[in-house]
Order: C-alpha cells, then sequence, then structure tokens
C-alpha cells in the first residue's frame, strides 16, 4: 500500500489518476480513530482508500474526492488544514460512486460510502486457531496486583491498561512493556482498530514467558455495528482473531446505542449524521449470553450504559451483566450510578480515568483533571503524581481502572499505585471535585433512542 499525507496528497492531486490506480492511506478522523499527532505522520490517522483500475481513465485525482467538515456541513474539495482534521470526512465523489452504481448523493437519502481496511480475519471470522499457549518450560514471575470477585465467580483485576487511541505500533509496544512491567489486564476494543498490534504483543509476551494466559485479564468490547444478533457472534470472532486468543476474559456491549450494520465502523448519512439501527440492546444481550455458553468470552457485562437500561436487561438476563465500565474520575465520580451496581452486585469500571486528556474533541478552555490544583496539592503531599492519585482514588473506591499510556515511564509510574493510600480525608476531598462533568459524551447521538446520557444516572 502506497501511504500519503495531507501534504503530499495536495501534491500528487493535479496528476492524472491513472498512475494512482491502487491502494492509498489518506488522513480520515471521526472521532474514534487516532488523533493526529504531527504533521509528518503517515501512519496515524490514515484511512485507506481504494482507487479502482475501472477509473483510470477519468480525471485527475482531485476530482475524485471531497471533504466535509462535520460540525458546519461544510463540503470543499481541498483537504483541510491538519488542525482541523478531526471533525472531517473525507466524501467520495461521483466518479467514485459510480462504480458501486450508486446515483448522486442526496441529503438525508444517501449513505457515503468508505473502503476501510479489513483485518486479515475475513468475515465470517474462521475459527480461532489456538496460540495462546505458552512453552511448557515458562516460569512466570507472578505479579501481585488487587483483585475483584465477580458475580459470575471470575475474578478481575483491579488495573488495566487502556488502549484506546493507541496507533498500532504504539499499542504493540505499550502493552508489551505493561506486561513486562506487571500489568495483567488490557482492556481493548474492536472500534480501537489496534487489536491485532495489541494481540501480536500478548502472544508474543506469552511466547517469551513474561505472562501467562491464564494470569492475563482481557477485554474487549462489541462495536455498535454488530448489535443485531446474528452479528454478536461476528464482532466476538472478529476481536478473538484480531487479539489471536482462544478466549477473552470479559466482552462487553460498547455502547447501547446500535448503528448501522456494514464496514464503516461509524456509518454516517449525506448531512453527516450518524445512521442508527433499530436493533434493541435487549435482543444484543441475548446473543451475548450465547458468547457465554460457547465458551468464547468467560464474562459478559455492559459498558456506557444508564440505570433504566440497566433494568431492562436485568429483567430477561439469564446470565446477568458483571460490570458496566462508565467514564469515571474526580470531575464525573459516577456516585449515584455506582450505589445502584453495588445494590446489583455489578462492578463500575473506571474508563478515561484521567480525563481523558488526549480526546480528539479537546477544547481548549475545558478544565482538565491532571491540572486540577485539589488533585495537584494531594499528590504533592503524599509525594506522588497526579494520575497516580486519580488511580488510586479508584482503586479504594472499589472501582477497577484502566488508565491508557503509551509512554514507557507513564505506564510503569501509573502501575506502580499499590504502595501508597489516600487518606479518609484526602478521599473526602477528591469526592468534592464531582462536577457531573462527561468528556466522552458522543453528544451528537442524543437524539438516538438508546442514547444513555440524557437521564440523571
Ligand atoms: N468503554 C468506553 O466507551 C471507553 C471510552 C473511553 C475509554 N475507554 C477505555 O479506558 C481507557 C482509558 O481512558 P482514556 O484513554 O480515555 O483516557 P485516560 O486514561 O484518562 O488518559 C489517557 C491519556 O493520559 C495520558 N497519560 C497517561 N498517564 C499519564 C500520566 N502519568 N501523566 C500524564 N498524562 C498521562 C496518556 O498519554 P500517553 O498515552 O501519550 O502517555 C493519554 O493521552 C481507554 O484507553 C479505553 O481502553 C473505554
Amino acid at each position: 500500500m502506497k501511504k500519503i499525507n495531507h501534504n503530499s496528497f495536495k501534491l500528487i492531486s493535479k496528476i492524472p489518476l491513472r498512475q494512482y490506480s491502487g491502494e492509498y492511506r489518506i488522513f480520515h478522523f471521526t472521532g474514534f480513530g487516532n488523533p493526529p499527532k504531527n504533521e509528518n505522520d503517515t501512519e496515524i490517522n490514515a484511512k485507506k482508500l481504494i482507487i479502482p483500475k475501472t477509473l483510470e481513465a477519468t480525471s485527475g485525482i482531485s476530482d475524485t474526492l471531497t471533504y466535509r467538515d462535520n460540525v458546519s456541513g461544510n463540503v470543499s474539495k481541498s483537504p483541510p488544514a491538519l488542525k482541523n482534521l478531526t471533525n472531517t470526512a473525507l466524501l467520495e465523489s461521483s466518479s467514485i460512486a459510480t462504480t458501486t452504481s450508486k446515483p448522486p448523493v442526496e441529503c438525508a437519502e444517501k449513505t457515503l460510502e468508505k473502503k476501510t481496511k479489513k483485518s486479515k480475519c475475513l468475515r465470517p471470522v474462521p475459527r480461532v486457531k489456538l496460540v495462546d499457549v505458552p512453552p511448557d518450560d515458562c516460569n512466570v514471575r507472578k505479579a501481585e496486583i488487587p483483585t475483584v470477585k465477580l458475580r459470575d465467580g471470575h475474578v478481575m483485576p483491579m488495573f488495566g491498561l487502556g488502549t484506546w487511541g493507541a496507533p498500532s505500533n504504539q499499542a504493540e509496544r505499550a502493552v508489551k512493556h505493561a506486561l513486562k512491567v506487571g500489568y495483567r489486564m488490557i482492556d481493548c476494543a474492536h472500534v480501537y482498530e489496534n487489536e491485532e498490534a495489541v494481540g501480536k504483543a500478548i502472544n508474543r509476551s506469552i511466547e517469551k514467558c513474561i505472562v501467562k494466559r491464564e494470569e492475563l485479564f482481557v477485554i474487549s468490547k462489541l462495536w455498535n455495528t454488530f448489535h443485531d444478533p446474528h452479528l454478536v457472534m461476528t464482532g466476538c470472532r472478529q476481536s478473538l482473531c484480531d487479539l489471536k486468543l482462544s478466549y477473552l476474559n470479559l466482552y462487553l456491549i460498547h455502547w447501547p446505542m446500535g448503528y448501522r450494520a456494514g464496514d464503516d465502523l461509524i456509518p454516517y448519512d449525506a448531512c453527516g449524521r450518524v445512521i442508527g439501527s433499530r436493533v434493541d440492546y435487549i435482543e444484543t444481550w441475548k446473543a451475548m449470553e450465547e458468547l457465554v455458553e460457547r465458551r468464547l468470552t468467560r464474562s459478559i457485562g455492559l459498558s456506557n450504559f444508564n440505570k433504566n437500561q440497566i433494568e431492562r436487561i436485568w429483567k430477561i438476563a439469564k446470565i446477568k451483566p458483571v460490570v458496566n465500565q462508565v467514564e469515571c474520575h474526580p470531575y464525573l465520580s459516577q456516585k449515584r450510578l455506582k450505589a445502584y451496581l453495588n445494590k446489583k452486585g455489578v462492578v463500575l469500571v473506571a474508563y478515561s480515568p484521567l480525563g481523558a486528556p488526549a480526546r480528539p474533541w479537546v477544547k481548549k478552555d475545558e478544565p482538565k483533571v491532571l491540572d486540577d490544583n485539589v488533585i495537584k496539592t494531594i499528590a504533592f503531599n503524599t509525594g506522588r503524581t497526579p494520575a497516580q492519585v486519580c488511580i488510586r482514588y479508584q482503586i479504594q473506591r472499589g472501582n477497577p481502572v484502566i488508565p491508557k499510556s503509551v509512554t514507557p515511564s507513564r505506564i510503569e509510574s501509573n502501575f506502580d499505585v499499590a504502595n501508597f493510600e489516600l487518606s479518609d480525608q484526602e478521599m473526602k476531598i477528591l469526592d468534592k471535585l464531582d462536577r457531573k462533568l462527561r468528556f466522552v459524551a458522543l453528544s451528537q447521538l442524543s437524539n438516538h433512542p438508546h442514547y444513555p446520557f440524557n437521564d440523571v444516572f
């Protein structure tokens, strides 16, 4: 595959298309991929665009591409500045559309076709080959991590590594390093588009006797385009295949909202709105239960579900959800949701525990958890970093926590939270920082019938 970055794209756009049939990687960011880090980074955010040979005789490549600003809705022929990429979608023009026999795009009716890279695990996903078996003579060092017993009897570490937003090459290095340091839980998801790299790191570490599979707790999540009950098994097998594992420890419904099924992780209509599906997550849950029966995952759970949504699941569930993974940090302590989950025996797993400072939609003037003066003062007084304070805060509240980092020194320091304790008073002070501030709100989906954050909790 040829790679081009935004600047070089401008350059080649003047050259006739015939020289450019084939596969290209073009910056394209929809909010769930990897945010651009710098101008020279051609790997990050690169999506594959396939320019078919059948188009060779037509006009210049510049005719075939259009960009849409998802915020303003403006459509333009020229590539946006790198800093504006976050909200930009790449539209394919009519000349590409003709090859797929699509009539011209009409707002609200037509959907955008994007060619996305399929993983090596082609759908339907083949049976998973067992590769997560360590050599016989492995003598693995046991890591001491506090654990919590889930309501189905399985044991989950209180601490793990997040992988959202980590480009594949960095994710692989980060997971390898984390496993060496002693992490035993990795939080993954199909939509993070790096499960193959994470799987490589896990399997390499098993082969090298750094960790045994049975010591590991691997989480993955069913993406919104797989909510149809017939697709749930496919979604799970896809992740297993990418991760090269024979089973998951925990598989979650990533969000209560379903999206239109298909290759686009986030399908948009011509007006830039996400295309939802009518599938009720109740039906999705029933198919999730089958995954446990088929031993593709040991436990199943939820993510981003509100109280009423959990109640609905509870009523029909043969296998009850063991966790609800939600955003949780000192600015969003989730006190009421936690109290409700405690009563049900469901564990609250804290995501974005550091306030997701690198979220792609971050605004300059938004408060930053790690810059909070109170947190900084507690960090200073305890001789710890603000990140360690935030992580320790969750552990002491009984919430397993999954901070993400691809930086070796941070991977190490974030892990080093076992040997200090926040006092009751410090915990109370941190509790008081709650301002119900949600950083991962997906508010553009607030009209979806299953959007979770219109309820109080
Ligand atoms: N279920 C869901 O819908 C959902 C949603 C969001 C997140 N999650 C999961 O939760 C994980 C964690 O959440 P998150 O990634 O949103 O955010 P987070 O863990 O709150 O923050 C991660 C960011 O903080 C930086 N960081 C890490 N350690 C640091 C330290 N010691 N000092 C300063 N900065 C530090 C990281 O930078 P570097 O990587 O550059 O070091 C990264 O940019 C995700 O990766 C994902 O696995 C799940």
